[in-house]
């Protein structure tokens, strides 16, 4: 042991026990995402808090683990096997995207909700796959083998990537699977994943939007909430049981692990756990970059939001035709915008930025005690003077995209770029035509959806405040238009959108069969793709080359910075952040009351739903048939005690992509699948607070409820598992 001279091991004593005072709290104890290949070293936590079985159940590396019974579902959310025959639960909202592919006006699934009576009945989902991760194996030691921390990242990257491929290649001749290997902690450790991606999945069970999405965007992110938000698939395999492509053939995918149900219920402080896919976290930065989230995107998106939302919703109670238009654009835009404005009540309220600089006081005394790593002394300063010099960018760059870019007509732009291309290759005139035909077809789902007279108004009301934020930065084309309009942004507006003809499929579609080679200018003469061209110019000119710089730099600090915060605190254990990778997170059933004794239940029941009912509502109207199963109290095997359960709240670290993931009780048994977060805690992206974050889940009782007495689908729950199940009291 090398003996330090006593004054510096005295304030390495102080900075040890500073950290420890800061990470020893029980607050903290629950917070995490982790690999479950390292879920072992929690053991005696979860033990403690109520875990009954061994955990090697959870995950092993013989394959037998509950990981098996876990998929990633199409691109960005969790589902959980529930039957040997390859049952898929997840979201409603999951689900939507392929749904809306098989629905039409004569089968509206989104109506009229969807039920197979029988495997045959079952709808393949075109283009919708499902992911299992097999194994997990820490590569770190071979992906970064001979490559020095301080390795300019353009050289250490591109001898990482050939130290991949080579390592992919290895693991995937080995298993005869398909291998992965994702960086974690910022690129201080590297981890395969050994996965297989099924690719015929179909459609099973679909509640009615009425049940599935109850709530709407007013409920969204709110607790208590009372939506139904689980869509049922199954995983079909070839002979061999082996991912294959559809086929009338392929026979129901034979799981060997799958989650048993529980309708045993929970009360407040049992223990859970939630296993899925969380997408992306940024628990680790430093002050300065999460004062760019708190003082710049969050707000600024939520400012051009605000008005955009506004236009959106007053046009959509104007025509029905509007309200279909943009009913799901609205879902999307509001889903960021109500997160972010949570999100900074959240950051605020748990002064996040001063704990954080807290934290970096300890950690550059340390920096300044500690020599393990050299570079750590003056990481903080240079992160600080990137930052610093980055944000005004950052901010007008998101101005560009949130407000100028946030008009759907100079958007639609971009995607004019290719039909300019067209004019530029020299085509034969019917080469051409072809060519401009098939651009333009691919352009029918956008003008479907697009109503030129509410994007007018937008127009407007972006405009506005981009001219009033930057109005020093502005592309040269905004502001000359702006003078030739008389400094009148409402006379500007009416001139765009009566001369461009990007407002109209119809005008689109004829330019595009009557152009010849010399009509290339009148594209670029086009209001709206100068107003695209001239934002996109500016950006790559001027913003972006800047921001990539930025953002590569940070991206090196910030990998140095965390593995010098690990070797800082030797004895915390760290989690890395959400990288849409597998993880397992462990918390309790518990109420929401941020700001005293709570209001609310940790449960909510369908009592409480009926009560929403509102027949002039489309987002609260409650099926007829749902209501009459309440009158009666038909709730078959799954009511408890006369009531219906049907969403709960708890402390697990969920974030999003966790949508549709299996919640586990103490025995690993499936009690709801988690749907959303709490508003209150929507920063746990950034720092999680247990007394204010909640991950929603439905209850799974609610689940076979609407599958048996709502869909009258109770062959499924035939095939499943179910633990304790009572006597039928009808
Ligand atoms: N907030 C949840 C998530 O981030 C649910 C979104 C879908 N529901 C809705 N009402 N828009 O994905
Ligand atoms: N609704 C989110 C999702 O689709 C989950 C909510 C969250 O962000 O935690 O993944």
């Amino acid at each position: 042991m090398i003996r330090m001279p006593v004054i510096l091991n005295l304030l390495t004593k102080s900075v040890i026990i500073f950290f420890a005072i800061l990470y020893s709290t029980s607050l903290r104890a629950k917070e995490g995402m982790w690999i479950p290949a390292t879920i072992k070293a929690h053991e005696k936590e979860m033990k403690a808090m109520g875990l009954e079985i061994p955990i090697e159940q959870l995950y092993n590396k013989d394959g037998t683990g509950l990981n098996n019974a876990v998929v990633l579902f199409g691109r960005g959310c969790t589902g959980e096997i529930i039957s040997s025959k390859g049952l898929i639960l997840t979201n409603h909202h999951c689900g939507y995207g392929s749904v809306q592919g098989l629905s039409s006006a004569e089968n509206d699934y989104f109506a009229n909700g969807f039920w197979a009576q029988n495997m045959h009945g079952e709808i393949p989902c075109k283009g919708l796959t499902v992911t299992f991760v097999r194994r997990m194996e820490n590569v770190t030691d071979r992906v970064l083998a001979g490559i020095s921390d301080t390795l300019k990242d353009a050289i250490r990257d591109s001898i990482i990537a050939v130290h991949v491929g080579l390592l992919e290649k290895d693991f995937m001749t080995i298993t005869h699977l398909d291998a992965t290997i994702k960086p974690y902690f910022e690129g201080n450790q590297y981890w395969v994943a050994i996965t297989e991606t099924y690719r015929d999945i179909r459609l099973v069970g679909f509640p009615p939007n009425s049940i599935g999405a109850f709530g709407g965007d007013v409920e969204n992110w709110i607790w208590p909430r009372h939506t139904g938000d689980f869509s049922i698939f199954r995983v079909y395999a070839g002979a061999d049981n082996k991912p294959a492509d559809y086929s009338s053939a392929n026979k129901p995918y034979q799981a060997d692990q799958f989650f048993t149900i529980s309708t045993a219920g929970y009360k407040e402080g049992d223990f859970t756990m939630v296993y899925g896919f969380p997408g992306t976290t940024r628990e680790y930065i430093s002050s300065y970059e999460l004062s760019q989230v708190y003082d710049i995107t969050d707000p600024v998106s939520i400012a051009a939001r605000n008005r955009k939302l506004d236009i959106w919703s007053k046009h959509m109670g104007w025509t029905r035709d509007n309200f279909i238009k943009y009913t799901s654009k609205r879902a999307g835009v509001a889903n960021g915008w109500k997160k972010w404005q949570g999100e900074m009540l959240g950051l605020k309220a748990n002064d996040v930025i001063g704990k954080k600089q807290q934290f970096e006081k300890g950690f550059q005394k340390w920096a300044a005690a500690d020599h393990t790593l050299p570079y750590a002394n003056d990481l903080l300063a240079q992160m600080r003077s990137a930052a610093e010099a980055a944000s005004p960018l950052i901010l007008q760059d998101q101005y560009n995209r949130e407000a100028a870019l946030g008009i759907e007509l100079i958007q639609q732009g971009a995607a004019f770029e290719s039909v300019v291309a067209c004019f530029r290759l020299g085509l034969s005139q019917t080469a051409l035509h072809d060519t401009l035909k098939k651009v333009v077809a691919g352009m029918e789902g956008f003008y479907k959806n697009y109503d030129a007279p509410t994007d007018k108004d937008v127009f407007i009301s972006l405009m506005v405040l981009y001219f009033n934020k930057c109005s020093n930065s502005l592309p040269e084309y905004f502001t000359s238009q702006y003078i030739a309009h008389n400094e009148d942004i409402n006379v500007w507006a009416a001139d765009v959108y009566n001369t461009s003809m990007l407002t109209s499929i119809v005008k689109v579609k004829d330019f595009a069969e009557n152009a010849t080679a010399a009509d290339s200018t009148k594209l670029i003469g086009d209001p709206a793709w100068k107003l695209y061209d001239a934002i996109n110019t500016m950006r790559k000119q001027k913003i972006l080359p800047g921001l990539k710089d930025y953002y590569g730099h940070m991206h090196y600090l910030d990998r140095l910075y965390m593995k010098a915060q690990m070797a800082a605190n030797k004895n915390r254990i760290f989690y890395p952040d959400a990288n849409l990778t597998l993880r397992l997170t462990y918390g309790q059933v518990k109420g929401l009351d941020p700001e005293g004794p709570a209001k609310y239940s940790f449960q909510t029941n369908l009592k409480e739903v009926v009560a929403l009912d509102d027949s002039t509502s489309d987002i609260f109207k409650v099926p007829k048939k749902l209501k009459d199963l309440y009158l009666k109290k038909d709730y078959g095997r799954w009511g408890v005690s006369g009531a219906m359960p049907v969403a709960f709240v708890a402390s697990n670290h969920t974030s999003g992509g966790n949508s549709g993931s299996p919640v586990l009780n103490a025995k690993g048994q499936l009690i709801g699948t988690n749907f959303d977060r709490a508003y209150e805690g929507t920063m746990s992206d950034y720092y999680f607070d247990p007394t204010r974050c909640r991950n929603i889940s439905v209850d799974i009782r609610y689940t076979l409820f609407i599958i048996d007495k709502f869909g009258g689908a109770g062959w499924l729950i035939d095939e499943m598992n179910i633990a304790h199940p009572k006597p039928n009291k009808k």
